[in-house]
């Protein structure tokens, strides 16, 4: 019920919105509501040039005058729009068949890479193009619950539906986020839930990022999905530096990052957080983690009603809904009676790493001691054999002595 008595009856929406907006010095026209799947969009023409500060302000009178919960303003390149959230029994789900429709009839081009990542506040297609120079990397923020691997998952259904096995994907979520992947096409290797699996998945893409670089390919394309990255980081930090090099470099060599995380901010300090070109940025609990997740002002991600209210930021921000995937979809994707698997590399934790061949602890066995030998008959001195292989002095000494007795 609001302020008018009437239960939301779209024209009295309408004129609710006109009178505050005209009460407050903005001549505008109104359209009649747009119903969206949680929202109304109501635009506001002739609002061009009014400060969108000034008009954000109505917010909270508007909400209360129209009985909803929340409302907000968004400047668009159409002009002013009015968000009124639903009340909770009037929000449903957008399907991905109802995306899909709505990108067929908007006709825009769609590159293999490009995701329709969701329907915005205008009820238009809104594209992520992972091949655009702009955005080859995105990060997924946003608290529990908000619908980022969600997302994810419509982003990969999406890329896999598209282009089969002519795009590689690979994920990584310590929950079952990924699983309905498995046996997919495009999957490179199946799903990654453990840690340690995670990590050498990476090193596998990082030495894949290196030969790429060296050879100029950049096909096929990959997609890695790292999920719950600031847990991956406790676990093992070295897979920080990692996802920093495909951050930086992976995009010349058709590499394309989707990272996840809850945290955002100093606490999540990760290198590679912070070279996302694009964030996808959902409900979040407070207006300061608003702010620092959207790395802007004047995106109110705490005012974001969850499950798949989205703003996508990039040079703007622009709010969307993303959609659900049912049962259904997955079945349209092509499997295979074997899933494909990599051949990843052993990856050891850094800290058990021996800093140079051999050492003088427990790896000093390792050393083979015919190349020792071989080392001092090509002129090595005591010192170099001792660093070269990472020798106590005693044991060195002793192999020199005996380099001397044979030759
Ligand atoms: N686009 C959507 N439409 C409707 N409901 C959604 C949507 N996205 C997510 N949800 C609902 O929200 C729940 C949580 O979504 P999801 O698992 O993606 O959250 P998350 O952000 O990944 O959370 P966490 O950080 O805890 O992993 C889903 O199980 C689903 O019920
Ligand atoms: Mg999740």
């Amino acid at each position: 019920m609001n302020f008018y008595g009437a239960q939301y009856d779209p024209a009295v929406l309408r004129e609710i919105v006109s009178i505050e907006l005209r009460a407050n010095g903005q001549q505008v026209a109104v359209t009649m509501p747009k119903s969206l799947p949680q929202v109304w969009s109501l635009l506001a023409r002739g609002a061009f040039g009014t400060k969108p500060e000034t008009v954000k302000r109505l917010a909270d009178s508007i909400a209360e005058k129209a009985g909803v919960d929340a409302a907000s303003i968004h400047q668009t390149r159409h002009g002013l729009v009015v968000v009124l959230a639903k009340p909770p029994e009037l929000r449903r789900t957008l399907t991905a068949g109802e995306l899909l429709r709505a990108v067929l009839a908007s006709r825009r081009p769609l590159g293999r890479l490009a995701v329709p990542v969701g329907l915005s506040i205008l009820g238009e297609p809104v594209l992520l193009d992972l091949a655009d120079a702009t955005s080859p990397h995105a990060a997924l923020l946003g608290a529990t619950g908000s619908g980022k691997s969600e997302l994810a998952r419509w982003a990969l259904w999406w890329l896999s539906f598209r282009n089969g096995p002519a795009v590689r994907l690979v994920t990584f979520s310590p929950k079952k986020d990924y699983a309905d992947l498995l046996g997919c096409a495009s999957m490179a290797h199946p799903p990654v839930q453990s840690f340690s699996e995670a990590l050498r998945l990476l090193a596998w893409l990082v030495g894949e990022l290196d030969r790429r670089m060296t050879s100029g390919e950049r096909e096929p394309r990959i997609v890695a999905m790292y999920d719950e990255v600031p847990t991956l980081l406790k676990v093992a930090p070295e897979a920080d530096n990692l996802l920093g090099r495909i951050a930086s470099a992976g995009r010349d060599a058709g590499i394309h990052l989707l990272l996840g995380t809850q945290e955002a901010g100093k606490e999540a300090g990760s290198s590679a957080m912070a070279n996302m070109p694009a964030r996808l940025v959902g409900r979040v609990s407070s207006g300061t983690l608003a702010y620092v997740t959207s790395g802007r002002s004047g995106t109110d991600a705490d005012k974001l009603l969850g499950k798949g209210d989205f703003y996508l930021v990039r040079h703007d921000a622009v709010r969307l809904q993303a959609p659900l995937l049912g049962a259904a979809e997955w079945e349209r994707l092509p499997y295979l009676l074997e899933a494909a698997e990599l051949d990843l590399p052993e990856v050891m934790p850094l800290q058990a790493q021996p800093q140079r061949r051999g050492g003088s602890g427990w790896n000093a066995s390792d050393v083979d001691e015919n190349e020792v030998l071989a080392a001092f008959d090509a002129g090595a001195t005591l010192r170099a054999v001792m660093d070269e292989f990472g020798l106590g002095y005693t044991r060195a000494k002793r192999l020199q002595d005996q380099y001397q007795e044979v030759s």
